[in-house]
């Protein structure tokens, strides 16, 4: 029988697992679109305080979502995000929009709106998504699923280079405690709760770098399918 589900990949895992440069390596690999929901969380919180919006008052958010206006181009290394025409890449990378984002993806009626929105995202030759919940509600019918873990303290240290990286303050304790109640929140959420799908392949990077991770992944893809390279 062939294999009729459509061409796309999915990557969940919580924040700091990798997910994001492995997506965007996997894509390049394949020639795939990509969809990095998590900055479509960040942009949405973003919208919603850019317009006065206390992010508790569900309503308000969901009802600012109405007039959500968000694009994404590609540049040399990352697509860039756009919100009302404005390059926000630098504010929604912050770990505070991480917290707001992670604060109204709680809500049922986010959820609702994003959904098609995300799955628009789906064209020819195929899609590398990652998220939280790409896997378990936005591509359930997705060809690969992956869901990646790493310990806290390899994720905070990874979040730190990066923050750094990028001309950033960071602080270590600080970056420790926030992934792990971010972890908490997402985890024990009632909408969309961050868990592996059933038919996922579940791949721990804390031992692993950006490329070991790739080839873990590549090797799965290429075991079942002859797309690739
Ligand atoms: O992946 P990233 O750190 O950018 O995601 C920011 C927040 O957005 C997450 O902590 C999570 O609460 C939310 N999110 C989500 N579902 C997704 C992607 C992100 O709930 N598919």
């Amino acid at each position: 029988m062939p294999d009729k589900r459509p061409y796309i990949i999915t990557i969940d895992g919580p924040g700091g697992s990798g997910k994001g440069s492995l997506a965007v390596q996997v894509a390049r690999k394949l020639n795939f679109h990509l969809l990095d929901s998590g900055a479509i969380y960040r942009l949405a919180a973003l919208n919603a305080m850019q317009n006065g919006i206390d992010l508790k008052q569900e309503s308000k958010v969901t009802a600012s979502l109405e007039k959500l206006d968000i694009r994404f181009e590609i540049g040399d290394e990352l697509s860039i995000p756009y919100l009302n025409d404005v390059d926000v890449s630098e504010q929604i990378r912050l770990e505070s929009s991480g917290e707001a984002a992670s604060v109204i993806a709680r809500y049922a009626g986010v959820r609702k709106h994003l959904l098609g929105l995300q799955q628009g995202f789906f064209q020819d030759p195929g899609l590398v998504a990652d998220g939280r919940d790409m896997g378990t509600v936005v591509f359930q019918q997705a060809k690969f699923k992956f869901f990646l873990l790493a310990s806290v303290e390899i994720r905070a240290l990874r979040r730190y280079k990066q923050l750094i990286g990028m001309g950033l303050s960071a602080n270590i304790d600080r970056l420790r405690s926030d992934i792990s109640a971010r972890d908490e929140r997402d985890k024990n959420r009632a909408e969309s709760p961050l868990i592996p799908a059933v038919d996922a392949i579940i791949i721990d990077s804390s031992l692993l770098d950006l490329e070991q991770v790739v080839d873990l992944v590549m090797s799965h893809i290429n075991e079942v399918n002859e797309l690739v390279e």
